[in-house]
């Protein structure tokens, strides 16, 4: 039974209502939900173990700070109006966060959002996360001493339960240092919500990219029209089998946009190609040189500041 529960108020006024009529039963006046006295030492008189007491080690114990659960209405701050639940067990906390009675995401994210609404998470709302009925406890867990989606090594771990794809991905050969604890999701990721695409915590990927990676911002003198446009015209986040994170094998992967001209077409075969005079015949002495493919001459093939780096060359 959970009589006190908000649902159960609002079902009460609603069957009250819907009941209608002069010759109605007069219903009994829904209650509202008390509040237990005696604060969090009445709830840790039968809740004093180690499942729920790591939270007294946490920033949602301090007493001293009124924008804390401790600081207003203590344990019932999150678990809402709970003092039938202390008068009788088979009452159930207003809000349950875990297990076959968990409270709907929407009314579990409404009680963090009453406190954590702006910053970060001024994006929840639309989000694909909020969209998809994700809860804040699906990555949060509180009553630990350390939240371990907030710690580097562990937080991958979180996503991965619902994220199979990016498990398998960073075990690739060529992978961002996400599970060396080097490099967070939430590096590149708002999962709370984001302006721009993806969950990204920039408007771009590029954006997002050169938050680390700065020296490939430009300007250069030479731009190569992809880089500036996208970093995944070449590069796929998570973890490629390809070295360097590349989407593709090097001479393929120039392909996909320069398969139509001069030397650079079929390069493996190390026949004549048709092209440029006099060019062709450097490829073909340089065969042995297409083991990394066409970043061996192209080696600046993010843009170059040389006076003569038009070909990306130097
Ligand atoms: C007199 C002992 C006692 C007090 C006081 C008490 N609880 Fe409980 N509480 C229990 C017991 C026993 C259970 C397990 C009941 C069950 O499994 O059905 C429980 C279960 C819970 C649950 C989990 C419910 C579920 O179904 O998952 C929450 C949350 C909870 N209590 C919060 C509180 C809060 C908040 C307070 C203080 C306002 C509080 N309790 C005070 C004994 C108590
Ligand atoms: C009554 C207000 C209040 C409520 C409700 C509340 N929090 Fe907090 N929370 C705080 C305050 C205050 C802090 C400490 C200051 C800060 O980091 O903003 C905090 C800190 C945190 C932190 C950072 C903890 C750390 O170790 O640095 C996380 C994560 C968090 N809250 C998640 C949640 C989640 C999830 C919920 C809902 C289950 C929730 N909060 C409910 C007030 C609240
Ligand atoms: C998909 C997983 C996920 C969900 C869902 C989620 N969070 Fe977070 N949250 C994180 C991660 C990861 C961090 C660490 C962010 C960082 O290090 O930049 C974080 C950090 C926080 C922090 C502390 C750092 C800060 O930004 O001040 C608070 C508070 C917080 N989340 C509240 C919430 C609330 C409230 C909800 C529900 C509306 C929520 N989170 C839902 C993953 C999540
Ligand atoms: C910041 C919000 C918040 C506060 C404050 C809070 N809880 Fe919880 N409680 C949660 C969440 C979220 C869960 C789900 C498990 C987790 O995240 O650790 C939970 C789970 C529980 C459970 C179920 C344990 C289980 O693992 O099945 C009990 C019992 C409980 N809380 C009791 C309390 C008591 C007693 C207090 C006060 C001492 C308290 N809670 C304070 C948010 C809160
Ligand atoms: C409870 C399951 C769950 C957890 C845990 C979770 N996610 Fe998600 N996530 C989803 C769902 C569902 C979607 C929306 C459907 C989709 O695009 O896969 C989503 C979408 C995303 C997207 C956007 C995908 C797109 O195509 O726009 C990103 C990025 C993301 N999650 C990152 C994370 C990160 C980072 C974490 C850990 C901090 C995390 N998720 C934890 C369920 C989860
Ligand atoms: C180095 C930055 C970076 C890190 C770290 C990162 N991501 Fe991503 N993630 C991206 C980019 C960029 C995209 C968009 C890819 C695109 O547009 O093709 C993306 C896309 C996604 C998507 C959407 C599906 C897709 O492939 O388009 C999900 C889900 C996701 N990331 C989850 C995660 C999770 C979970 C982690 C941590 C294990 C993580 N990401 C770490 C940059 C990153
Ligand atoms: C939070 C910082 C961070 C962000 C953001 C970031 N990176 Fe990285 N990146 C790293 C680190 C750390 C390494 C590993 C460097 C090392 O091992 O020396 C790395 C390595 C790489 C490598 C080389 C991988 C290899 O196998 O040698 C590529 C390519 C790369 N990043 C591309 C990107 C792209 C594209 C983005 C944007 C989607 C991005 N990075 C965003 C930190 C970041
Ligand atoms: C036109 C394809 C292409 C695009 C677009 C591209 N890269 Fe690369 N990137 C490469 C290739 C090829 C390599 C390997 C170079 C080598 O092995 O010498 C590489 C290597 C890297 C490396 C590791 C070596 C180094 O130079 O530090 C990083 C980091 C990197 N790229 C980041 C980025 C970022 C950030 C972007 C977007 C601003 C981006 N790349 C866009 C082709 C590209
Ligand atoms: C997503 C498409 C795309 C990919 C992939 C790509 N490029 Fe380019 N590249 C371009 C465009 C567009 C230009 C500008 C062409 C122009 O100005 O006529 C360009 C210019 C160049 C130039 C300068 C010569 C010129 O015509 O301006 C060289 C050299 C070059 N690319 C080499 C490479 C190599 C080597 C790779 C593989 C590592 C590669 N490109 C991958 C699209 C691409
Ligand atoms: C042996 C060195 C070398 C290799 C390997 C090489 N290139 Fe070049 N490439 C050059 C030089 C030098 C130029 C300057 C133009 C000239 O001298 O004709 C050039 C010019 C280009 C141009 C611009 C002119 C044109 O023909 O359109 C593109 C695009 C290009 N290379 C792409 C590629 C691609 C793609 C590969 C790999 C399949 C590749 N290159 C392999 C040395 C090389």
């Amino acid at each position: 039974m959970r009589k006190l529960t908000i649902t159960g108020v609002l079902g009460a006024l609603l069957l009250a209502f819907s009941a209608g009529g002069a010759n109605a039963q007069q219903p009994t006046p829904a209650q509202p939900a008390t509040f237990a006295t005696g604060g969090p030492a009445t709830c840790l008189k039968c809740h004093d173990d180690a499942k729920v007491n790591p939270i007294l080690q946490t920033p949602h114990a301090t007493k001293g700070d009124a924008h804390s659960p401790f600081g207003q209405m203590g344990c019932e701050s999150c678990h809402g109006a709970s003092g039938d639940h202390v008068a009788a067990r088979s009452n159930k906390p207003s809000v349950l966060f875990k297990g076959p009675n968990a409270s709907p995401p929407a009314a579990r994210n409404e009680v963090c959002l009453s406190c954590h609404q702006s910053g970060a998470r001024m994006n929840w709302q639309g989000s694909q996360h909020a969209n998809n009925d994700a809860a804040c406890n699906n990555c949060h867990t509180v009553h630990v001493r350390k939240d371990p989606v907030l710690v580097k090594l562990s937080q991958a771990e979180k996503c991965f339960t619902c994220h199979a794809e990016q498990r398998s991905q960073v075990f690739r050969f060529s992978h961002h240092p996400i599970r060396e604890g080097k490099v967070a999701c939430s590096d590149c990721h708002n999962p709370h919500g984001s302006a721009g695409p993806k969950l990204l915590k920039e408007l771009t990927v590029n954006e997002t990219c050169y938050n680390c990676h700065a020296e490939k911002r430009g300007p250069l003198a030479w731009e190569h029209q992809p880089v500036r446009e996208n970093c995944m015209n070449c590069h796929t986040p998570h973890g490629s089998n390809q070295p360097r994170l590349l989407a593709q094998r090097s001479p393929y992967l120039c392909q996909e946009c320069h398969s139509n001209s001069g030397h650079q077409a079929n390069p493996q075969s190390g026949q004549q190609l048709p092209g440029k005079t006099g060019f062709n015949g450097a490829i073909s002495t340089n065969f042995r040189a297409f083991a990394r493919g066409c970043v061996n001459c192209h080696s600046q093939i993010h843009g170059s500041n040389s006076p003569a780096g038009m070909w990306f060359t130097r």
